[in-house]
């Protein structure tokens, strides 16, 4: 498997939004570098707090989509050091099975101060204690105007290489990861 693929999904409802700004610069860089991309943008979506959208296509399409790929990058804003609430409800869907187990994924946070840096921690302990999932480096951070600004989009070099570092590293996650599949999946004590 040469090819693998990741799902970014972008979860600030903002209408002009760092994460987001961020989330479709970690796309492009990983299309550029080999890996086939899709996105869910929860900001074109209604999804209602669980369950009220358990049986809705367009969530049931997006869940499919999630527990499809390889590996995932899950772009949040913070929020009262928290991570978006409209993610988190989300992944109440994607992630209510046993069935997808070891991926790679990459945390981006957008924030106002440094001192919320932490934030996204509880996620990650989502994703690597209920869901076995496997967090490649620390999640990317990008503070306020100076990392990326919202009037002009532009990204500080700073957040760019951090971007590009952990996207390199969550594509040769994911590559590993689709080359084991079928091996993980012959065991019983990791199967669907
Ligand atoms: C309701 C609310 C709560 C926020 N809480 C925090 C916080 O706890 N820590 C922080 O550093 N920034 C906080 N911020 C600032 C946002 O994290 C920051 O503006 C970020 O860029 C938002 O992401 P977005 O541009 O993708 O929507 C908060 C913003 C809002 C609107």
């Amino acid at each position: 498997m040469n090819q693998p693929s990741i799902v970014v999904v972008s979860s600030s409802l903002a209408p002009i939004s760092r994460s987001r700004i961020a989330a479709q610069y970690a796309g492009n860089f990983l299309r550029s570098i080999g890996c086939e991309v899709q996105t869910v943008d929860l900001s074109s979506m209604a999804v209602a707090p669980y369950p009220a959208s358990e049986n809705d296509p367009e969530t049931l399409s997006a869940v499919n989509l999630f527990n499809s790929a390889h590996g995932w990058v899950l772009a949040s804003p913070v929020y009262n050091f928290g991570m978006s609430g409209v993610l988190l409800n989300f992944l109440h869907y994607a992630l209510d099975s046993d069935r997808e187990r070891f991926k790679p994924f990459v945390i981006i946070e957008t924030l106002g101060g440094l001192r919320s840096a932490l934030s996204s921690d509880h996620l990650a302990r989502t994703m690597v204690y209920e869901v076995n999932a496997v967090q490649v480096g620390p999640a990317v951070h990008a503070v306020g105007d100076a990392g990326i600004n919202r009037a002009t989009g532009v990204i500080s070099p700073e957040v760019i290489h951090r971007i590009e570092k952990s996207m390199a590293a969550l594509a040769h996650y994911s590559r590993a990861r689709a080359s084991v599949q079928s091996n993980l999946l012959s065991h019983s004590w990791v199967a669907a």
